[in-house]
């Protein structure tokens, strides 16, 4: 019968996996804190251990006694503060860009941004494996695109020696959500710099902005390259700040431009101000010396979890190239996935359960998220349980 009730069930059906919704119950930088149990958190992005940082708590009060409890408006009507502009000014001088613009989130940044800069003669090329708000961006603007792998960045230098009159978008993320580190971002600064005019060439770094790379520039300065080189750079406040909100820095000309042009930030609430004090004082710890240490003891737990998967006879994804807080163990199949995953849940050991259609159907995947809170013994834990049946 035709009905709502039915059609609802129907699309419920055609959902491949249904996520897990665990309410927590408070936080603990270690444990995912539930009402029963506690179980060690291998699915934070809270890179650098700063939720519940008491500094972090301290600005999120004294903003909110300051402005109150939400923004009241869109940026261009009451919703902007001091405290916004300080924090667009202080990102833009710590990453060395002109000028930052402020998002609700970095999804909401990423769905609005294409339709702004496409027309009938621009072509975005997009990394395969991109984050679902980049390919739900591009959808919206309409835009002509491609998807490329490494071996096809050639055919971008083809298509645009063979048709001069374009424009061409790269975007391509620092760290892949569900892959770990990019490993061909060099190539990518290689070509903007051939082709200057002719490509714009967008790095989303939301896993590797504040968590890698010596002074926390994230994935381009962990490989050793200048990421003032691309031409706009976006990064969330939600993972390694432990705040809330998304970011894009460019040259004035282009934030200028975005900034009158990007419909998800025009026409949408602005960000609490006390939200971007927290994320002011996130940024200070993370431009100083404590953030360096918080960086080297999360650069420390991938190697450990790395070395320690290999020692077990472990399939971790691009073992020598994956150097992200994002590591994968690669299976076969999903009953091998679902055996895995709920064998870790036994122990009390929570990691991301990752299948079709987030990944493509031959290659399910633990999803391990490392940050700088865990103790050694904790990936030890989880190392050796994985390994209890791992080859079974
Ligand atoms: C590459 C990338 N961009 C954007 C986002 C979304 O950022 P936010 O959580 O701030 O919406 C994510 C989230 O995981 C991401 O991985």
């Amino acid at each position: 019968m035709l009905s709502w009730d039915n059609f609802i069930q129907e699309k419920t059906q055609q959902i491949p996996n249904l996520r897990t919704w665990r309410a927590k119950s408070g936080y603990n930088r270690r444990y995912l804190q539930l009402a029963e149990q506690n179980l060690l958190n291998f699915v934070s992005n809270d890179y650098l251990g700063l939720n519940g940082d008491p500094r972090l708590i301290k600005a999120l009060q004294d903003g909110a006694a300051r402005y109150g409890s939400g923004s009241t408006g869109a940026p261009s009507m009451s919703g902007y503060s001091q405290e916004h502009a300080k924090l667009s000014a202080n990102l833009a001088a710590w990453l060395g860009f002109a000028d930052c613009l402020l998002f609700n989130s970095g999804y909401q940044l990423n769905v609005g941004l294409f339709s702004a800069i496409i027309d009938s003669n621009t072509h975005i090329w997009f990394a395969k494996n991109s984050h679902a708000s980049h390919i739900d961006g591009i959808l919206l603007a309409k835009a002509k695109f491609t998807t490329f792998t490494p071996e096809q960045i050639s055919s971008i230098v083809y298509a645009i020696e063979t048709e001069p009159t374009k424009l061409h978008i790269i975007l391509c993320e620092g760290s892949f959500s569900m892959d770990g580190s990019c490993n061909y971002l060099a190539q990518l600064l290689e070509l903007k710099q051939k082709f200057p005019q002719q490509i714009l060439l967008i790095i989303d770094d939301a896993h590797g902005v504040g968590a890698l790379g010596q002074s926390g520039y994230g994935a381009l300065e962990q490989q050793g390259l200048d990421h003032r080189l691309v031409d706009l750079y976006i990064g969330t406040l939600g993972k390694a700040f432990a705040s809330h909100g998304g970011f894009i820095a460019g040259n004035a000309e282009l934030i200028h431009y975005l900034r009158h042009s990007v419909r998800s930030q025009i026409f949408s609430t602005m960000l609490p101000p006390a939200q971007a004090a927290v994320s002011n004082a996130a940024l200070a710890i993370i431009q100083s010396d404590k953030g360096t240490q918080l960086r080297n003891k999360l650069a420390q737990n991938i190697a450990t979890f790395k070395q320690l998967a290999i020692n077990f006879g472990i399939n971790i994804y691009q073992a020598e190239e994956n150097i992200s807080a994002i590591q994968l163990v690669m299976l076969s199949d999903l009953s091998q996935l679902n055996m895995l995953h709920q064998h870790l849940l036994d122990k009390q050991i929570l990691v991301g359960k990752i299948a079709y259609p987030t990944v493509a159907k031959n290659v399910p995947r633990l999803r391990i998220s490392l940050t700088s809170a865990k103790a050694p013994e904790d990936i030890a834990k989880l190392v050796a349980t994985l390994a209890e049946k791992y080859h079974q």
